[in-house]
């Protein structure tokens, strides 16, 4: 009898084992599977993340075309300044690359070249396309056009460096330019490539109140200006590349605006 309690109990014992081992085995699957989910999930969400910063790159790629756009609608209200910030962007990227820049720098450079006078949207068309001098008062407007640029591509992340070279493509190496007075080394090297490319261009770009000067004139002005309000260097470099009769392909006989 007593011995029949005991294998019961046995018995008993095993069955309680087994179930106890098939649930921590059913456990240790659901675990495994919950695993398994998680890890999916978080795959997922890193694809999520990866995409969502594709379309967001995308989005800054479009929003940049769009202001494209805007700066060549702006241009193309003006005979005087039309084809003019692409001829600056031109020349940009070509002193950038002498100046050792790397390919992709040199790129934001010629963005920026392109960009630069977007801000002159904010300016009255009275005073853009005005003939003669203009007033103090318009001067102060005018000189506004650099920060409104800047503004305009600020929230473009992937343009940061752009945006810099938009509000300082008006300083001068010896400090007397604008917005904010900077010289030599403390103006970024891209705004004085582009300074020196825009001045070019509008010296050999008629304007209102006169014809434009032949390129050779026009290299002995920066030449001239070279180590004053431009940096001595880079123009060196430019008239290296470009000095020679005819060096600088135009891509129309038309025109560029101040380059104010
Ligand atoms: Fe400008």
């Amino acid at each position: 009898m007593t011995g029949n309690v005991a294998l019961s109990q046995a018995l008993s014992y095993a069955r309680d084992l087994k179930s106890a081992y098939e649930a921590a085995r059913s456990r240790e699957q659901d675990l495994v599977e919950a695993n398994d989910r998680l890890r999916k999930g978080y795959q997922q969400s890193l694809q999520y993340a990866v995409d969502l910063r594709r379309t967001y790159r995308q989005l800054q790629r479009a929003i940049f075309q769009s202001l494209l756009g805007l700066a060549n609608a702006l241009e193309a209200k003006d005979t005087y300044t039309s084809g003019h910030s692409s001829r600056v962007a031109r020349l940009s990227r070509e002193l950038g690359l002498a100046a050792g820049l790397s390919r992709q720098v040199a790129e934001t450079v010629a963005q920026a070249g392109l960009l630069h006078d977007l801000g002159k949207i904010a300016i009255p068309e009275a005073i853009l396309t005005k003939g003669g001098p203009l007033t103090s008062e318009e001067w102060d407007v005018m000189r506004r056009h650099p920060i409104v640029s800047a503004q305009i591509v600020a929230p473009l992340e992937f343009f940061d460096q752009g945006a810099v070279i938009l509000r300082h493509h008006h300083e001068r190496y010896d400090g007397s330019g604008y917005p904010d007075g900077l010289r030599g080394d403390q103006i970024p090297v891209g705004a004085r490539i582009v300074a020196i490319a825009d001045v070019y261009d509008a010296l050999t770009s008629d304007r209102p109140y006169r014809r434009r000067l032949p390129h050779g004139e026009a290299v002995r002005h920066l030449q001239q200006e070279g180590g004053a309000t431009l940096d001595g260097r880079l123009v060196d470099l430019f008239v290296e590349l470009f000095g020679g009769a005819g060096a600088v392909r135009r891509d129309d006989s038309r025109a560029a605006g101040r380059p104010v």
